[in-house]
């Protein structure tokens, strides 16, 4: 796996890094995928948020977060009190992963040689955001972030050291399609909770 490091533009801006990102090949995740979903959300953002990858509804349209788990990751931000114009969207790979079951397909989580292999775009597009705060949704969004594996339950809720290579302090909590996945109703919402607080946790940190 080459990774995406040639495919990305030194010293780009947001824009030019989406349109750099149509042609990345640096692993195999381009071919079966519809097209490759970059960000959402302004580049002058105080806040980014990263996430796993593209769902299916997001392979489909080209835009992160517009399906199920978008939305409840919306609602969490609106429950903090912050503006969806104040957080930068992205996830840690661009491209949709997943398996076929007949004409369905179904979600794939990236293996770490796809987050590595991404890892570029994300290192681009902090350096051209500089948020004041970075939030990792998700352990594949941490494994990208911090470099490292590590528990959701054991890191959330703390306001982590910048990781090697990033100037901004990291803030990891669930990903939103968790909070999906919770059948009973009282645990999905203090599961929906939880998230809001990390949320606030992260905007407090922003001037
Ligand atoms: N949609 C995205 O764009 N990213 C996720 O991590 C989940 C859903
Ligand atoms: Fe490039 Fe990332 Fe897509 Fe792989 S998933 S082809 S590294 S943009």
């Amino acid at each position: 796996q080459p990774g995406a490091d040639q495919w990305v533009p030194p010293h780009a801006a947001v824009d030019d890094l989406r349109r750099a990102a149509e042609d990345c090949r640096g692993c195999e995740l381009w071919r079966d995928a519809t097209q490759v979903v970059f960000s959402r959300g302004p580049a002058g953002a105080a806040i980014m948020l990263v996430g796993e990858q593209p769902g299916d509804r997001e392979d489909l349209e080209g835009e992160p977060f517009i399906g199920p788990a978008g939305q409840i990751l919306v609602e969490a931000i609106t429950a903090a009190d912050l503006a969806e114009d104040d957080v930068y969207m992205t996830n840690a790979v661009k491209h949709f992963r997943f398996e076929r079951r007949g004409k369905r397909r179904i979600h794939d989580k990236p293996a770490v040689g796809h987050i590595v292999a991404c890892h570029p775009w994300l290192e681009a597009e902090v350096a051209a955001v500089t948020p004041e705060v970075l939030v990792a949704l998700g352990a594949t969004a941490a494994r990208s972030v911090l470099g490292r594996t590590v528990k959701i339950g054991e890191v959330r809720g703390r306001v982590l050291e910048p990781p090697a290579g990033f100037a901004s302090p990291v803030v990891v909590t669930a990903h939103p399609s968790s909070i999906l996945r919770v059948r009973d109703s009282a645990d999905r919402e203090s599961a929906f909770n939880a998230l809001v607080e990390d949320l606030r946790l992260a905007a407090d940190l922003i001037a």
